[in-house]
């Protein structure tokens, strides 16, 4: 977390300041004033209505909750179209909401030998039946960045909406929701810098007649419908100064500084005999996520000894199960993940590449 996010959660626990909101003394109103000024700073993050902003525990649970709403519209004979690209987190809780509904749940698969997501192949499930598209704003696994534009235009044109997962975009990139024309966006302020925590966007209209699973009393207009029980407010301080801090660095001046430190890093990993890259093999359409395996090496092993060297990355499928699941690595330890944030220097760059070069020489 980025230290204004830390302090701004300090403060406001420790400030006195910090009721419950909704009553009429000063500290709840203190109180509903934070919330209310995030959302404002949240929607000119991401440049969109900060009355479709609401705040939950992370985008699984958030997503799981706007399924099980959306549930409540499915039919039979209806379609929800979702690619083979994406976080389990946008493929299970699609699924579990067509079967309970009795609509069709199709994905999309992406091109395994690119690690690209042909549009064709998401587009050409979208029919008249499709009542909702579920697409990655990014994949945590590959870096893949499909091209949504065209996604979101076939499907509104057969009437659809569009989800997109941006848990794995956001930190990389800025997001113009008003320019993308999206439904409804999902992300997680724990992924730039801010406390653990899930934002979910949607149109207001959507969330006005979403069947929302809520309590009686509790407010049916606006964020409130959506976000059940008591808010996370310590976090609601942390999202407000870390979307702060993003707005103040810039998401292009990030973009830059990631791209350059990730550059040596794909091109070193493409350049060691024995080292496979899945994902795209350039720097364009892609965050700078790197998915690489080692012949003969499990994945465990080489991020464990990736640790060693004080290199932190992760192995296996990420949640990715369909991404590892179409790769044929499902298996085999899935794959070694490498991603560069805004602290990653070349130095850490440079560690990893000799790591991974004397393991694929030596095999440890
Ligand atoms: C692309 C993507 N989607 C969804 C999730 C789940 O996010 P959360 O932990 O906020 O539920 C992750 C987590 O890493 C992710 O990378």
């Amino acid at each position: 977390m980025v230290d204004v996010s830390i302090q701004a959660m300090t403060d406001w626990v420790s400030g006195g300041s910090n009721g419950c909101g909704g009553g009429r003394f000063a500290a709840a109103i203190a109180t509903d004033q934070l919330v209310e000024r995030t959302r404002t700073t949240v929607g000119q993050l991401f440049n969109a209505d900060p009355a479709g902003v609401c705040f939950g525990a992370n985008m699984t649970s958030l997503t799981f909750a706007f399924t099980r709403a959306v549930a409540e519209t499915l039919r039979p004979g209806d379609r929800v179209v979702g690619t083979r690209l994406d976080h389990d987190a946008n493929v299970t809780p699609w699924a579990r909401a067509c079967a309970s509904s009795g609509a069709e749940h199709v994905l999309a698969p992406f091109d395994a030998a690119t690690g690209t997501l042909p549009v064709e192949n998401v587009i050409e499930l979208i029919d008249e039946r499709t009542k909702w598209v579920a697409i990655a704003g990014a994949s945590n696994l590959l870096g893949t960045v499909p091209d949504h534009a065209p996604i979101i235009d076939a499907a509104h044109a057969v009437g659809a909406r569009v989800y997109i997962d941006a848990v794995a975009w956001a930190p990389h990139t800025t997001i113009d929701i008003a320019a993308l024309g999206v439904d409804a966006l999902v992300n997680s302020p724990y992924k730039w810098y801010g406390p653990h925590s899930g934002i979910l966007w949607m149109q207001p209209d959507l969330l006005a007649s979403l069947p929302v699973f809520k309590v009686r009393p509790s407010t049916d207009a606006g964020p409130g419908r959506f976000e059940t029980g008591m808010p996370n407010f310590e976090a609601i301080a942390g999202i407000d100064a870390a979307a702060r801090f993003l707005i103040e660095e810039s998401l292009e001046r990030i973009s830059a500084y990631e791209q350059s430190i990730f550059e040596p890093l794909l091109t070193g990993l493409l350049s060691i005999d024995g080292v496979h890259v899945y994902g795209p093999h350039g720097p364009h359409g892609r965050t700078p996520t790197a998915a690489f395996r080692i012949d003969g090496v499990r994945p465990a092993d080489v991020s464990a000894a990736l640790a060693n060297d004080k290199v932190a990355v992760w192995d296996g499928h990420n949640y990715a199960v369909e991404v590892v699941g179409q790769l044929g690595l499902a298996d085999s330890g899935g794959v070694v993940r490498a991603g560069i944030s805004r602290y990653i220097t070349a130095d850490d760059v440079q560690r990893l590449l000799a790591t991974v070069d004397r393991m694929a020489t030596t095999g440890r």
